[in-house]
């Protein structure tokens, strides 16, 4: 591809479908970029992994950041630092054990089986909706015990709060987001109100004990709630419409897949790494760092970008190309970050892609496109609105 525009044009659409040219000339060319007064770039592997658990990497965003609409998640560990962050992550992790999370994934297993039994006779799906959205949605409401109803109004929602998180975001993005959260914190206010009338022994519940423990605030509750109803299904979806969108264009990677559970664990990896849902994430350091013989001021933004990392070639070979069989130490992506806020959904993400591809393995030989997808991407997040399949 010719890269003839800025050095990283946020918002232009060739970049948003593919950015990854950009990312290897910032990579090669630019290795620490500064973009603005403020916002300092990080592309290269090894640097990420060194300055993401770099100790004065805070998530607290110093005042010249202004009010935005995520800050509805102060009160969570989105936004805390240790040692807070530490105790409060506590609360939801033990709630995301691999035990338990065999349990969880029995509802995506169920409810995929369903949507499939919806397969129209001529193997016609949306696939991206009925697949990949809907049991990962109802898999984490259940994982809450919480209400799995207006699922289409929660993926409707939970696209509008992630579109304003680029650079590039226009004051409509912001609105929309604004209106997303609206009604995203509305259900869930609605929820815990239902929840202390009957109780159960969800996630919801355990959080509304800890409340009356002292050991939460209320908005807490509220904003974790929000934080893991509405994380429950865009990423763990976006990658396995990405991997099914990968059977349909490779089919030689379905029948790999089908024929060989061996590999399966290893090639879902190499997926993750080629499609990072989350493509970059911010820091702001606390004290001056002196990176690649650059002073950044204390209270810069640093931006990691983990979609160029995934890509770096001093680290994994023919980066753009699927290749399972990596070495060990070439498979390590960081597509769910890396740290003391790496992925809390990683465990349960990886598991219910899995269980969904399996159930798909046992049932179908063939994948096809029906039509396009259609995506929607920047580049902070990736996102599929269609993927329309056919299944063989
Ligand atoms: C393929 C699926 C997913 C990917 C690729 C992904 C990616 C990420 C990344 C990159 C971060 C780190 C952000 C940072 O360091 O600033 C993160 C954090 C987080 N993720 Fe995920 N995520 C996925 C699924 C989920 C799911 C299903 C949940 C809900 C259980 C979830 C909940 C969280 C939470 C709560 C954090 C914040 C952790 C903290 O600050 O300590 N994620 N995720």
């Amino acid at each position: 591809m010719n890269i003839t525009h800025d050095i990283l044009p946020w918002s232009h659409p060739d970049f948003r479908r593919n950015p990854y040219p950009w990312y290897a000339r910032l990579q090669r060319d630019y290795p620490l970029y500064q973009e603005n007064e403020h916002t300092y770039i990080i592309s290269r592997y090894e640097d990420y992994i060194k300055y993401v658990k770099h100790p004065a990497m805070s998530m607290v965003e110093p005042d010249w950041v202004k009010p935005h609409n995520w800050h509805v998640f102060l009160d969570t560990i989105l936004f805390y630092d240790p040692p807070k962050h530490t105790t409060t992550r506590r609360h939801t992790n033990k709630w995301f054990t691999p035990k338990l999370v065999a349990e969880w994934v029995k509802h995506t297993i169920s409810v995929t089986e369903e949507a499939l039994n919806r397969i129209e006779p001529d193997g016609y799906i949306e696939a991206h909706h009925h697949i990949c959205v809907v049991p990962t949605h109802i898999t984490m409401c259940r994982v809450l015990g919480v209400i799995e109803d207006e699922i289409e109004l929660a993926t409707l929602n939970s696209l509008k709060i992630v579109g304003m998180q680029t650079p590039a975001a226009t004051q409509a993005d912001k609105d929309r987001a604004r209106d997303g959260f609206e009604w995203l914190f509305a259900k869930c206010k609605a929820m815990i109100n239902e929840k202390r009338e009957n109780p159960g022994n969800g996630l919801l519940d355990a959080m509304l004990t800890l409340e009356a423990s002292g050991d939460m605030t209320y908005n807490e509750v509220l904003q974790t709630l929000v934080l893991f109803y509405f994380s429950g299904a865009p990423n763990p979806a976006y990658l396995l419409a990405s991997i099914l969108e990968h059977f349909a264009r490779e089919p030689h990677l379905f029948e790999l897949y089908r024929e060989n559970p061996e590999v399966r664990q290893a090639m879902i990896n190499e997926f993750i790494r080629l499609n990072p849902p989350e493509q970059s994430f911010t820091r702001y350091p606390t004290e001056d760092i002196e990176i690649r013989g650059v002073t950044i001021p204390a209270g810069s933004c640093i931006r990691f970008m983990t979609a160029a990392a995934n890509r770096d070639e001093t680290v994994f070979k023919r980066p753009n190309q699927f290749d399972h069989t990596r070495p060990q130490e070439a498979s390590q992506h960081v597509s769910f970050g890396v740290g003391v806020h790496a992925c809390a959904g990683q465990v349960i993400s990886r598991a219910e892609v899995q269980a969904s591809l399996d159930v798909i393995a046992q049932r179908f030989k063939r994948i096809e496109l029906a039509e396009e997808p259609v995506t929607m991407n920047d580049d902070r997040i990736r996102n599929y609105i269609t993927l329309p399949l056919i299944f063989k």
